[in-house]
């Protein structure tokens, strides 16, 4: 089922992959070939973003393998990790292929566990040795983790230069990953093109009962709590409405938190209130 999943998902990339930039041909000044994708993925939402990238950067790619993988069910692979956090275990990864010493740029990609990194990365972190690469991070998720995780990624390789801004994407929404690869790399001047900036966010106002509709709309089909919304604030790009909800919630000790969630909704006749991040 994985391996079916794989496929469709990286055939649906290599579809989309046709983008309106320059490809990394050295015009940009990043030498051709100097910049590695690097990546785990076990259900394969991960592993799209990694062709996608690669594809448009035209860049060298490789998925890290582990000696034990992680290929039980979602339930054994949450048990397995869970017990690898308390105990401290890292699962050992095999050796990568590529010559790391040919690459400037690093592009690392992982699912988000736990509010952080994949359990491999931490394997990968301790074999391989990532001084003065750039490193930049992106990655799939359920809700949220792109921050801390990278944030956690920055500590684990104090020798390398972490780009504290990755890109992260829910796995709900991987039909997006075209459009908003292309906008992050443009952006920061990994491939040649335009973007319209976005805008920044007005300043936040309690929550109308509208957007409150548009809160819950977005939000139904997500399985855990993200919490009440108090405030918003909104901002107009070229193809959406977005919003950002300040929301009231716990963590998992009961303690009071405070967590952005985001929500955009396309002009496209027909779009529905998305879900796409929530920060805590
Ligand atoms: C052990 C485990 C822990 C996870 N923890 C989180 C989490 O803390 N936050 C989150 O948003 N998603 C979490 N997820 C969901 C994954 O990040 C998400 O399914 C991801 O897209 C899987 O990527 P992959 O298909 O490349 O393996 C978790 C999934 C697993 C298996």
């Amino acid at each position: 089922m994985k391996k079916i999943l794989s496929i469709m998902l990286a055939a649906l990339v290599l579809v989309a992959c046709n983008s309106t930039g320059e490809n990394n041909d050295g015009e940009n000044g990043m030498e051709p070939g100097r910049i590695l994708v690097l990546y785990y993925s076990q259900t394969g939402a991960t592993d799209s973003v990694a062709r996608e990238i690669q594809c448009q950067l035209d860049a060298d790619i490789e998925e890290i393998q582990l000696e034990n993988p992680y290929n039980g069910t979602y339930d054994e692979t949450i048990e397995r990790c869970k017990k690898e956090m308390e105990t401290g275990e890292v699962p050992a990864v095999k050796p990568i292929k590529a010559d790391l010493g040919k690459y400037d740029v690093i592009f690392l990609g992982y699912p988000v566990w736990f509010g952080t990194y994949a359990r491999p990365i931490a394997g990968l972190v301790k074999a391989v040795d990532f001084k003065d690469k750039k490193v930049v991070t992106f990655c799939t998720l359920g809700s949220g983790g792109l921050q801390s995780s990278t944030a956690d990624l920055a500590k684990a390789l104090p020798g390398a230069k972490v780009v504290m801004e990755g890109y992260g994407v829910r796995n709900a929404r991987i039909s997006a990953i075209h459009d908003e690869v292309e906008r992050f790399l443009i952006e920061h001047e990994f491939k040649e093109g335009y973007v319209t900036p976005l805008p920044a966010f007005m300043e936040d106002h309690p929550v109308t009962s509208e957007e409150k509709a548009v809160f819950d709309q977005a939000c139904s089909d997500y399985p855990f709590p993200l919490g009440t919304p108090v405030a918003v604030a909104t901002r107009t790009t070229d193809t959406s409405t977005d919003y950002m909800y300040t929301v009231n919630s716990k963590d998992k000790d009961g303690k009071n938190v405070v967590g952005q969630v985001f929500v955009t909704v396309g002009f496209d006749e027909g779009s529905k209130p998305e879900f796409t991040q929530v920060v805590r």
